[in-house]
């Protein structure tokens, strides 16, 4: 059964990356399959399909660029190992879940020395590589499994014996199968020794062999916790997992076997906070709060591959805007589902799953684009402007329905679902804000300025429903990225007044034209 592993991998790459050197990143995820292909073509490619479209690990190197442009310092790729060839009737296994042999690569992706040039070009830029690993299932077309197909695991020993998911009774959740008969995925025996050796050594080679800094785990829940602090360890890297949960008590204990995981509860709690104005941010408040006294260390998002993309919920720009600027401005660690910074608007998988080719890859005139960059700059900086700003958890003020504010000092960030198309008078007031006397604040978002009151307080009035970003001032000089016109001014007061109306005068795309050059 248990094939013999060879002990002569060579490794490649020592510099392991830590959950605290991931903790002031910001990560963009891809779908390997669908982000870019090696020769810069744009096959055709029709999600319903749910067939290989042609993206490749050399695409992805040729538009680093795109992405560190955007501001990410990580990417988040589709698991690597070789999967199940062929037409199921779900399609092909271009997403990368459906594992049959953990110890070669997905040809379809590209040959290992085109993987560890990724990495390679990765680290020549400081950013990380964190790969999607599935170790829960190894999936056959047919039903029984064809267990001599897969590898290593190639013995109905090795696996839990067929049955479906109770999603009521956890041991069923860890031992049964997800998916169905018509694509089993079979589920390996992750209670047997020798099985989770076996995982430890795969997981400990590919790591070393392909230079990864940080792994997201999916189906994490599906796997008992007692196995994973084995993994983890034989890892040595950063780990994100994958516990589908709305409930932040189910997921706390997993942050106790590895790094952190994904933060579904606040995901869920955003995505009705925002999806229209009967919305309830004092809903997403609750959650934040329940999750900061449960976990420390989370990857927030807003999409997924999983999830239908938040513009097919609502198309309504300031609440699109004000949902993705959640996601840089709470505690966890900011990802970002490619595709979302052009706007694609797919619902439910495999709708969701686009192909970026489609977008031309285009930045200019882009308002999402020019949204991400500005979210991405404003959180280096503030991280950058206070040490504890990665660590100490976000307050809450100006908490209701329709507003409100989020502050991890020196940032305070305005968010409201009130839309595009209201007139009512929306207001954050937040008289102990604790900034200085008549301190002057910029909003990052629209380069416009407020001015904090004699006791440090603001009062800020919401424009179109637009979400707001305030630094100080002060903290935005010296940093070229930010509204340059206002910092290279000094930011003055007199300056300031002309600046702000010339501000008004071109309207806020002109202004955020201005950003991250
Ligand atoms: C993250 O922190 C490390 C040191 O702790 C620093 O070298 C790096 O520049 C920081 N990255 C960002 C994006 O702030
Ligand atoms: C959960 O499922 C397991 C095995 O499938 C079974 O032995 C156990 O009795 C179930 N527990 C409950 C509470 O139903
Ligand atoms: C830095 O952050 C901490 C925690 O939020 C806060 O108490 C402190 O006032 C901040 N310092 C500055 C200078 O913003």
């Amino acid at each position: 059964m248990l094939r013999l592993l060879a002990a002569s991998l060579l490794v490649t790459y020592t510099l392991a990356a830590t959950a605290a050197e991931w903790r002031n990143r910001t990560i963009y995820q891809l779908i390997t399959d669908r982000f870019a292909t090696t020769d810069n073509s744009g096959p055709r490619c029709w999600t319903e399909e749910r067939q290989y479209c042609g993206g490749t690990w050399k695409g992805i190197i040729s538009k680093l660029d795109y992405i560190q442009d955007l501001g990410f310092d990580a990417i988040w790729i589709s698991p690597v190992v070789a999967n199940v060839e062929g037409d199921t009737v779900y399609g092909q296994a271009y997403h990368g879940y459906w594992t049959q042999d953990f110890y070669s690569l997905n040809s379809h992706f590209g040959t290992a020395d085109d993987l560890k040039a990724l990495s390679a070009a990765l680290h020549d830029r400081s950013m990380y590589l964190m790969v999607d690993v599935a170790p829960n299932h190894m999936v056959s077309r047919t039903n029984p499994p064809d267990y001599p197909s897969f590898s290593p695991f190639s013995s109905a020993s090795d696996f839990h014996p067929e049955c479906y998911i109770d999603w009521t009774n956890q041991t069923d959740v860890e031992q049964c199968r997800l998916g169905d008969r018509n694509v089993p995925l079979a589920d390996l025996n992750t209670e047997d020794e020798d099985v989770a050796a076996t995982l430890y050594a795969w997981i400990r080679d590919l790591v070393g062999e392909y230079g990864i800094d940080g792994l997201r785990i999916d189906a994490a829940r599906h796997v008992r916790k007692e196995f994973w602090p084995g993994f983890v360890e034989a890892a040595g890297v950063f780990t994100l997992g994958e516990v589908w949960h709305p409930d932040p008590n189910f997921l706390a204990p997993y942050t106790k076997v590895m790094d952190s995981v994904l933060d579904f509860p606040n995901r869920i709690t955003l995505t009705d906070a925002f999806r229209n104005d009967h919305g309830d941010l004092a809903a997403l408040a609750a959650s934040m709060r329940k999750s900061q006294g449960l976990y420390e260390m989370a990857g927030a998002f807003l999409e997924c591959h999983d999830e239908p993309r938040f513009p097919s919920v609502t198309q309504d720009e300031a609440l699109i805007k004000n949902a993705m600027a959640w996601v840089f401005v709470q505690d966890g660690i900011p990802i970002l589902y490619y595709g979302q910074e052009q706007g694609y608007t797919g619902g439910a998988d495999p709708a969701n799953r686009e192909a970026l080719w489609y977008s031309g890859y285009v930045v200019e005139d882009k308002p999402l684009v020019t949204h991400v960059r500005t979210l991405n700059a404003a959180r280096r900086l503030a991280a950058a402007a206070n040490s504890s700003f990665l660590t100490s958890p976000a307050k809450l003020y100006a908490v209701s329905q329709s507003t409100l504010a989020i502050s991890k000092p020196p940032l305070l960030a305005l968010l409201t679902n009130v839309g595009s198309w209201s007139s009512a008078s929306t207001t954050w007031d937040f008289p102990d804000a604790s900034y200085e006397a008549n301190e002057v604040l910029v909003d990052v978002l629209s380069c416009s300025t407020v001015t904090a009151d004699s006791s440090g307080g603001v009062l800020v009035h919401a424009s179109c429903g637009a979400p707001q970003i305030l630094l100080p001032a002060s903290a935005l000089s010296g940093s070229g990225s930010f509204c340059p016109h206002l910092a290279a001014q000094g930011l003055i007061s007199s300056t300031l007044g002309g600046i702000r109306a010339n501000a008004l005068a071109n309207g806020l795309d002109d202004a955020q034209a201005f950003f991250a050059q």
